[in-house]
């Protein structure tokens, strides 16, 4: 069984607008990568597998159960274009809360690999949206979990920092995690295992 199994998945917002059927599996350890051009349903197809909403037609599992239900942060992690911080706490808290043991050696070691440490008692709102971006990796890679579901993971960051949040999704995989990622940047593709193309 694959981590993730997409089999003719389809849910339209309108007649011409959202995800047209479309099937993929990603494996554990595996990244993949979906591009397509903008409104080819790359972000619908994430909110599918995190449960978010419901398909028109065919049908999904991800860790082995179809998406929705109470799914545990650990099993099946979201970082969705837009980040969905808590902005009242600092990224400090903001990782400290997906985690349900606290290692404060692993939130300083995630810190350090993310380039947080500078920012880590400040306010999700008074930080830049790279910043918030990795912040919000950084919570969801704090669980290691076994599906990792990324919306364009690097549409806040410069070149440098692009190559920060690739090797934070290569050291997920590496550690087991599936990872689809969905985006628009060559280097980010360049560093998947494989590429699914979105047409339309
Ligand atoms: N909640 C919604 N209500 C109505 N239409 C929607 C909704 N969400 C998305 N759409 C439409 O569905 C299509 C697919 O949107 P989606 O966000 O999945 O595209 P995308 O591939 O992620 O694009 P981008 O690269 O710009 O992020 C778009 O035409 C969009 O306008
Ligand atoms: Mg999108």
């Amino acid at each position: 069984m694959n981590a993730i199994e997409v089999r003719e998945l389809s849910k339209m917002w309108t007649p011409s607008a959202g995800l047209q059927p479309t099937s993929l599996t990603c494996a554990a350890g595996e990244m993949l990568v979906v591009r397509g051009r903008s409104g080819s349903g790359k972000s619908t197809l994430l909110a599918l597998l995190a449960g978010l909403c419901a398909p028109d037609s065919g049908s999904a599992t991800v860790d082995g159960l179809p998406p929705g239900g109470d799914m545990p942060w650990a099993r099946v992690a979201f970082v969705p274009q837009v980040l969905a911080l808590a902005v009242e706490l600092s990224v400090r808290e903001n990782i400290v809360d997906a985690t349900t043991t606290l290692d404060p050696a692993a939130v300083r070691a995630s810190l350090e690999r993310l380039d947080l440490v500078e920012f880590a008692n400040r306010c999700v709102d008074e930080i830049s949206m790279g910043q918030q971006q990795r912040t919000a990796l950084a919570r969801a890679a704090i669980v290691q979990p076994r599906v990792l579901l990324v919306d364009e993971p690097t549409s806040f960051q410069d070149g440098g920092h692009a190559g920060t949040v690739i090797e934070e999704l290569r050291r997920l995989a590496a550690g087991g995690t599936a990872l689809l990622v969905a985006t628009h940047d060559e280097a980010v593709s360049a560093a998947a295992d494989r590429v699914v193309e979105l047409s339309r």
